[in-house]
């Protein structure tokens, strides 16, 4: 229900004025930044003065001073004096980064996402921003797609549970407190699935698919209180997503019952033209406000065709009505009529960013984001050895540039060297080869090749860290690749430092799987380092050192081959699986195993962990499903124990295996612990061929283990 005061404001607002609250626009066009061309875009959007006083919000305005002149500037000119709402990409961090969310993913520990949320929300609230466009609770499945670094993986559970707890973090009990900004969960819906990880590209999965893999983030993160929710650039069944009735008025408001507001993607209305959805920006307004779209971002046809629109009788008041009342109430329900600096202070904006709390909050969580993928008993690293001789080699050796996309305004970076020489202060250290690497954006798609300069300096080391990846500018939006190999002076690099004789530790700093399978018997320990914010050195240094014991796994499957590509662990099975039909007729290929490189859910510690005594019991509730999990090694750590179901027979068919919970329990050496999982009837439902979500009884195999490929299994009967 609006207050009396918004039900005031709509009585006494122009029509024109309501279409300017109805849009987004950068800085720029405010001439917050007065060396900018205002004239330029100004131009492009054909947008006056008098539109620009009317418009309702803005992204990516930062730092509180220009944040605080930029709003009393605005509201003196309003002409209801109606605040502007400021609105940024606060994706892993703000000035204190944390790693991207899909390393986050890889944490398998919401509560490490809701802190890193928490800190980038008091962070960034300082600097005046009210409104975070995060998180991104976008399925992947294919990492030839730049954007996977910006979702948490493949699995609609574990995404579920890590956009919620971003959303908690960002919004706390109320977005209004200080120190907390709205949520908006983006991109709505399927942007994940862009045919052949092309940015951008269509997106053509079925309702089924939609529902059973790609809606439940989403629709976690409105369960949580998300205030907004972004439109995606993609089509979903042949209509643009943003004006996609069917997402916006059926899913989102009517089955889900979210009262937010719904903002477009950057000039998304737009491209409904392009699209070929829309045949003007006449008809793309109308077409995105009648489905639901409360906020044009950085394009104009609301401004522009609005008014007539409503004169012809193609859009009523009431549509108008509707989406301005969505984007006052989120004002109001921010406090901005009573404050509408919220916490804009640069005082404060100063003490919180990379203070050191935040600092080691950032630490804790890029640590807990790290996935040992191979260790062949070269790690840890005894940091107290007098003397060690530790070669450092590869572009991210050195680098500060290790932030990972949307961590534009990054500072005070923590470089692997730098990490590594404050936990080893007892080590010497050599480098080689460390020139950063270029980014394919930029048309640079290798090191220069000096590999044998670098083994002759590394030669006498006792140690070997090749610090290899890609460039972060080559990964997030617009960033697809087609190859995922490192690049052939940097796979070099590898080959030859393998053949000084040393133990090799191969760290891959990437914000997507790379294709690795070709190094891996180069490398006698494999570190995947993606990009961790702030503290990456200090955090991989803690893994390497083993000052703290590996605890992440692999949100998302690494293929062996791009070939292979989409691979993930909750797939459907064939008809023909292989190992069950005759001869050649199976599904396989004839060059590469079915199975990833590495699965879902993988990953080592410096501990080594044993399942036993699998139990699986109906009752009441459904079934109750135990394991006992020991260390059996000298050394304390972290087990992420991971429980999947699988339905044999439904009235449609349903995954091999999906993943319905998990617990992180800490084990010191040789202790043992049981874990146990509840699952009920409700966790077992899914969207029968009519789109009813439904339980249906019968056999299941439950699963307990280590990873999505490492289980133990019980076959129970479940009744009505
Ligand atoms: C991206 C969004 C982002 C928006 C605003 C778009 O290009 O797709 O994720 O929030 O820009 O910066």
């Amino acid at each position: 229900m609006a207050s009396q005061r918004i039900e005031e404001l709509l009585r006494s607002m122009s029509l024109e004025e309501k279409l300017g609250e109805m849009t987004q626009l950068a800085p720029f066009f405010f001439g917050v930044d007065e060396s900018m061309d205002l004239t330029g875009p100004m131009a492009e959007l054909g947008l006056s003065p008098e539109d620009i006083k009317c418009v309702g919000s803005t992204l990516n305005s930062f730092g509180a001073e220009q944040n605080i002149a930029l709003q009393k500037k605005h509201m003196a000119e309003q002409p209801h004096g109606i605040p502007l709402l400021f609105m940024a990409d606060v994706i892993h961090g703000y000035r204190t980064v944390f790693p991207i969310p899909l390393a986050m993913g890889c944490s398998f520990h919401p509560a490490a996402c809701e802190k890193a949320a928490e800190v980038a929300a008091k962070e960034s609230s300082a600097s005046g921003i009210q409104l975070t466009f995060a998180p991104m609770a976008d399925l992947v499945r294919d990492p030839r797609w730049g954007r996977v670094m910006e979702s948490p993986g493949e699995d609609p559970y574990l995404n579920a549970r890590m956009t919620e707890a971003a959303v908690k973090g960002f919004q706390g009990e109320d977005p209004k407190a200080p120190g907390r900004i709205a949520a908006c969960i983006k991109h709505f819906a399927g942007y994940g699935a862009a045919e052949g990880g092309r940015d951008y590209n269509t997106v053509d999965i079925s309702a089924g698919t939609l529902r059973e893999y790609y809606l439940p983030a989403y629709h976690a993160g409105i369960d949580a209180g998300a205030k907004m929710v972004m439109t995606s650039f993609n089509i979903m069944d042949r209509i643009p997503a943003g004006a996609n009735e069917m997402l916006f008025d059926q899913i989102l408001r009517k089955e889900w019952g979210f009262t937010g507001t719904v903002i477009s993607d950057f000039a998304a209305a737009n491209e409904t033209i392009v699209h070929g959805y829309a045949k003007d920006g006449a008809e793309a307004a109308q077409r995105y406000i009648h489905a639901g779209c409360d906020i044009e971002m950085m394009s104009s046809h609301y401004i522009h065709y609005g008014k007539e629109l409503v004169e012809q009788g193609k859009l009523t008041m009431e549509e108008i009505d509707r989406s301005v009342r969505h984007i006052l109430e989120l004002k109001e329900e921010l406090g901005l009529f009573e404050n509408p600096f919220k916490d804009a202070d640069a005082e404060r904006e100063k003490a919180l960013c990379l203070c050191p709390e935040h600092r080691e909050a950032a630490r804790q969580v890029a640590r807990e984001s790290v996935v040992l993928l191979k260790n062949e008993q070269v790690l840890p690293l005894d940091a107290n050895r007098e003397g060690l001789k530790v070669g450092l080699a590869g572009p991210f050796a050195v680098s500060k540039n290790i932030l990972g996309g949307w961590a534009g305004t990054g500072t005070g970076v923590a470089s692997l060297e730098a990490g590594l020489r404050e936990m080893m202060p007892k080590a010497e250290f050599v480098t080689g080869m460390t020139e950063e690497l270029g980014a394919m954006q930029d048309g640079i798609f290798d090191v220069e090749d000096h590999v044998a300069e670098a083994c002759e300096a590394l030669k006498e080391c006792d140690v070997i860290i090749a610090a290899v990846g890609e460039n972060p500018a080559d990964t997030g939006e617009a960033a697809s690749r087609t190859c995922l190999r490192l690049s052939p002076n940097q796979e070099k690099l590898v080959y030859e430092l393998k053949k000084l004789g040393k133990p090799v530790v191969m760290l891959v700093f990437s914000g997507r799987p790379l294709e690795i399978r070709p190094m891996l018997p180069y490398a006698d320990a494999v570190v995947q380092a993606w990009f961790l914010g702030t503290e990456a050195g200090t955090a991989l240094a803690d893994i390497l050192t083993g000052a703290y014991n590996p605890s992440g796994r692999l949100s998302i499957s690494f293929p062996q081959t791009v070939g292979q590509i989409p691979v993930y662990y909750n797939h459907y099975n064939t008809g023909r699986p292989l190992g069950s039909a005759e001869g050649r007729y199976a599904s396989r290929y004839l060059d590469c195993p079915n199975e990833p490189l590495f699965p879902f859910g993988y990953g080592l510690s410096y501990s080594e962990f044993r399942y036993s005594d699998m139990r699986a019991v109906v009752d009441d509730e459904g079934i109750l499903a135990s394991v006992q999990v020991e260390n059996i090694s000298d050394v304390v750590g972290v087990e992420t124990v991971q429980c999947y179901t699988h339905d044999l027979a439904g009235s449609v068919v349903r995954p091999l295996m999906e993943l319905k919970g998990f617990e992180q329990i800490e084990l010191a050496a040789h202790e043992k612990k049981e874990v146990s999982f509840r699952i009920t009837r409700d966790m077992l439902r899914f969207h029968n061929d009519r789109l009813e979500f439904v339980f249906e009884p019968g056999e299941f195999d439950i699963m307990i283990g280590h990873s999505s490929a490492d289980v133990l299994t019980q076959r129970v009967t479940l009744g009505e």
